[in-house]
Parts: structure tokens; sequence; C-alpha cells
């Protein structure tokens, strides 16, 4: 997060859509969670929030971190306990359910996809927590941080707390958020429910945070360059007409690497050539090398202010080796 201690106020930007997704971050719901909880002074206001170039703005709040050793603190344990009491008393109704143990199976599916050997490695685990996670269930009614350790919770000058971060917030057990705390600390014995499937939540939240690290890892490690087989260049024109070579995987549309683009397309539709917000121009020089479109797409390009000669659906081309050094320009919004 950065914080613009002049402007007093903080922009928050997510990760690219391709590497969100492999993550399974949800900015959407992270904005919703966080906009519930600001009603309750829970956490700072959403001032604004573009989804398309996944940003958000919220005011600068004036507080210190939590203390590492907040729980040995009479205080900050009350205070504490107040935020989990209060968090579980938001109607989390507009936030998607997380399943746990659907969410363990899901990471350790695309963490095998990157790194198959470090997958292997969480399976016995992985089976023992997804077995009893689901064997447990319960009811489902809180609004859940996701990551609510120290790190993420600044002390006004007042004593009151503020909850900054929401990575994966999510609607579920009001336990999850103390097996969070559970992992970066002890002693929160008179919070927890049943013992039992208490620690199971606690197991379940820990691997979650591993396989996820994990996964991140991987993802960087494949983004290191020399350590993946030389990518094919897109030359991209942006609305400013400046150019920018671009690697582009082989085999995916050329919108999906131009939407990952600051100065890219947005591309609402994800792909079902219906919105052409993925409008590009190809150069003159390319337009014999890529296969002609087809006739919803020669329709919906004939719908636009914008359409002219070379004008194509970013969403309808397939990198290829091939077009290694295809030059696009994205055409201007419509
Ligand atoms: S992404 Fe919507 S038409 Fe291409």
């Amino acid at each position: 997060m950065l914080q613009d201690e002049r402007g007093r106020l903080v922009r928050r930007e997510w990760a690219a859509p391709r590497v969100a997704r492999e993550l399974g971050i949800n900015p959407d719901a992270e904005v919703d969670a966080q906009r519930l909880a600001a009603e309750q002074g829970l956490a700072p206001a959403v001032l604004e929030y573009d989804r398309t170039r996944r940003f958000m703005v919220m005011p600068f709040v004036d507080g210190e971190p939590l203390e590492a050793d907040w729980n040995t603190r009479p205080a900050r344990r009350r205070a504490m306990h107040e935020l989990i009491s209060r968090l579980r008393s938001i109607d989390p109704s507009p936030l998607p359910t997380l399943d746990v143990a659907a969410r363990l199976l899901e990471l350790h599916d695309r963490l095998e996809r990157h790194a198959p050997e470090r997958a292997r490695s969480y399976r016995h685990e992985l089976d023992w927590c997804s077995e009893r996670m689901a064997l447990i269930g319960g009811p489902v009614t809180a609004l859940v941080h996701g990551d609510l350790t120290p790190d993420n919770v600044l002390v006004r000058a007042d004593g009151s707390l503020c909850l900054i971060d929401w990575e994966y917030a999510h609607r579920g057990h009001g336990d999850e958020d103390l097996a969070g705390l559970a992992l970066a600390t002890r002693g929160l014995d008179e919070w927890s429910l049943a013992p039992e499937e208490f620690d199971v939540r606690v197991r379940a939240r820990g691997l979650l945070d591993d396989l996820w690290r994990e996964l991140a890892a991987a993802l960087a490690s494949d983004a290191r360059p020399g350590q993946t087989r030389p990518m094919p260049t897109l030359k991209v024109i942006d609305r400013d007409g400046h150019e920018h070579d671009v690697p582009a995987r082989a085999g995916v549309k050329i919108m999906e690497t131009l939407r990952e683009l600051d100065y890219g397309i947005a591309a609402i539709c994800g792909g079902m050539c219906s919105c052409a917000t993925c409008h590009v121009y190809v150069d003159p020089a390319w337009s014999g090398k890529i296969p002609a479109p087809m006739s919803d797409e020669r329709e919906l390009l004939q719908e636009l202010a914008h359409h002219k000669d070379g004008s194509r659906l970013s969403c309808q081309i397939d990198m290829t080796e091939e077009l290694d050094g295809l030059r696009v320009t994205i055409a201007p919004d419509e």
C-alpha cells in the first residue's frame, strides 16, 4: 500500500489481473468488505474505486501499527476483543462466501500448475484439513477480514483500532479471523468456541497462508527473466502515441496481454465478443498474417465510431510465435 502523507490519502493498487486471478484475489469483494467495515468506523472509507484501472483511494489513517506484543496488554486485548465482536455483528450479505475446504483445493491445484513438486509436499496436510473442514461446516454469518494479523491493524491516537488491507475478505465463520490471530500470537483461548473445531480452523488458515505464499513465489519466479522460455513480443502503441515492447504469451488471446497493461484495454466482457472495449488497430504490415475476423466480430466492429482499416477485437486474435513483433495500436475509448 502506498501512503501519501502530503495529500493525506492512500492509493492502493491491485496486482495485474492474471496474477490476481491465480492468487484468488477479488478486488470487488475487498472493496465491499471495507465499505461495510468503514460504516462502523472499523476501516478507512473508500473514496474512489476504479475496477478497470485496479486501484482505490482512501483517507490516510493517522495511527501506529498494532504492537507485536499486543496480546500481553490488557487495553489492547480489550480493544481487539471489541473489534472482533463488532466484525461478527456486521451483516456480511453483500459479500461472497468462502468455502475454506474448496479454497484449499483450489489453491493447491493452482500451485500444482506452477510448482508441481512444491504442491506435492502439501498433499497430506491438505487432505487432513479439507476432510475436517468439510465435516465442520457450521454457520456462515460473519464478515471476515481474511488477513487479520497485527500488521493490518492500526491503533489511532484515541486507542481505537482501524483495519487496513482487506485482502481475501469474505463472508465466513467468525472464528476464521481468530484463527489468523492465533497464528500470529498465543492465548486466544477465551475467544474460541469449541477447542477442537477452532484448532482445525487454525490449521486450515495456516495452510491457506502457506499455499498462497508458495503460489505467489512460483508466479514471481515464472515472471523472472531467464527462467522461462523467451516470449514473443507485442509492439503496443498506447493512446498517447507511445510505443512499448510487451512480452506476450503464445497460445492466449492478445487481449489477455493488453488488459494487464496500465495503458491497456478494459476488455469488460472478458473475450465474449460483445463489448468492443478491446478494440485495436493492427498495423497494415501484419494484417495479412492473422486470420480474418468472423462475422460476429465484423458486425461489432462496424458499429464502432472509431472503426477504420485494421480495426480488430484483440480478444479474437491468438498470439503465436509467428506473430512475434506484431504491432497494434489501442483504439480510442468509444
Ligand atoms: S473483450 Fe469484449 S469484445 Fe473483446
